[in-house]
């Protein structure tokens, strides 16, 4: 059986800005496979509590194995939302909220998520297997204009058009279902240089798409002004430019709003020791607000 792993990143830094109270209540909005929130419960009182939220059900089930700790509560939905289900809970807000976008090591390296430019498995791509949208839909069933148009906003790639075009005329000969079926047919189009493969960003947009993404990021001031609790804070860690800039404005508009301020004027960017250990580091932005 494989074991799956996916290193926090930024860890200890996260964990020293977020936790300021022993037994406060907490929210993962990315639980993942766990590993910020194993880390915050070590440091955490017995009354502390996380609320870790993921759309991802086999990435919570093995949370909840390798955290093995009742003081997480994991929860099955979007971290948008969060405010009814602590409402449910009885919970009307939270001392500090970690968001770790993306996906994790765990969904990238195995081949049956299809989010893999390197192992070929089925063109999926979904966080939540019980979502009706993947990439495989996307790609075969949209329009030429709509194809253009993700993986220009969300690849931010230049050959979009030409890459849009080669999938239409692909779709003609068969479906496209898998990862390495597209990666082929961008491969005609987009010669690579360097280390970044040319399906990098297409893949990327269809991720992006596929689970609503940046619409998610969208909602997350929202979010944190109805959940966040006065001196609690929250910490965003971005790994592209498209949800950094997100952020950016977004922890811009609530500061403006006179209830919020910066933790970090500067952004945070992992220590080349942390990267030289984990590549996956290397892009890695992290922000941190606190509202007053
Ligand atoms: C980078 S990983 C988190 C890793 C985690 N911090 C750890 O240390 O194991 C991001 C996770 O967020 C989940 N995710 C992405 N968007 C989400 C959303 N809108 N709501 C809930 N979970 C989401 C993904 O399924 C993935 O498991």
């Amino acid at each position: 059986m494989t074991t799956w792993t996916h290193i926090p990143i930024l860890a200890e830094p996260i964990a020293d800005l977020l936790l300021r109270k022993e037994n406060g209540t907490y929210m993962d909005g990315t639980l993942g496979l766990g590993g910020h929130t194993k880390l915050f419960l070590s440091r955490l009182g017995p009354k502390a509590r996380i609320f870790g939220f993921d759309k991802d059900e086999e990435a919570l089930q093995m949370a909840r194995e390798r955290v093995a700790d009742e003081r997480l509560i994991a929860i099955h939905a979007s971290y948008t939302q969060a405010p009814e289900e602590l409402r449910a809970r009885g919970v009307e807000g939270v001392d500090g909220a970690l968001f770790d976008l993306g996906l994790s090591s765990y969904q990238l390296d195995n081949p049956a998520r299809g989010f893999s430019l390197l192992r070929n498995g089925p063109l999926d791509m979904r966080f939540d297997l019980s979502a009706d949208l993947t990439a495989e839909k996307i790609v075969n069933e949209w329009g030429l204009a709509e194809l253009e148009r993700i993986i220009t906003d969300y690849g931010e790639d230049r050959h979009a058009h030409a890459i849009a075009m080669a999938i239409m005329a692909a779709r003609r000969e068969g479906r496209i279902d898998t990862t390495f079926k597209l990666k082929n047919i961008v491969e005609t189009v987009v010669h690579g240089r360097g280390k970044i493969h040319p399906a990098t960003q297409t893949f990327q947009a269809l991720r992006i798409a596929v689970n609503e993404e940046l619409v998610c990021v969208e909602k997350i001031t929202d979010l944190l002004d109805k959940i966040i609790l006065p001196g609690g804070r929250a910490a965003i860690l971005t790994f592209h430019s498209l949800e950094d800039r997100l952020v950016k404005l977004h922890f811009k508009g609530l500061v403006e709003t006179g209830k919020w301020q910066l933790v970090n004027k500067h952004v945070i960017v992992p220590e080349f020791a942390e990267i030289k250990h984990n590549s996956r580091a290397r892009s890695a932005k992290l922000r941190v607000i606190e509202k007053l």
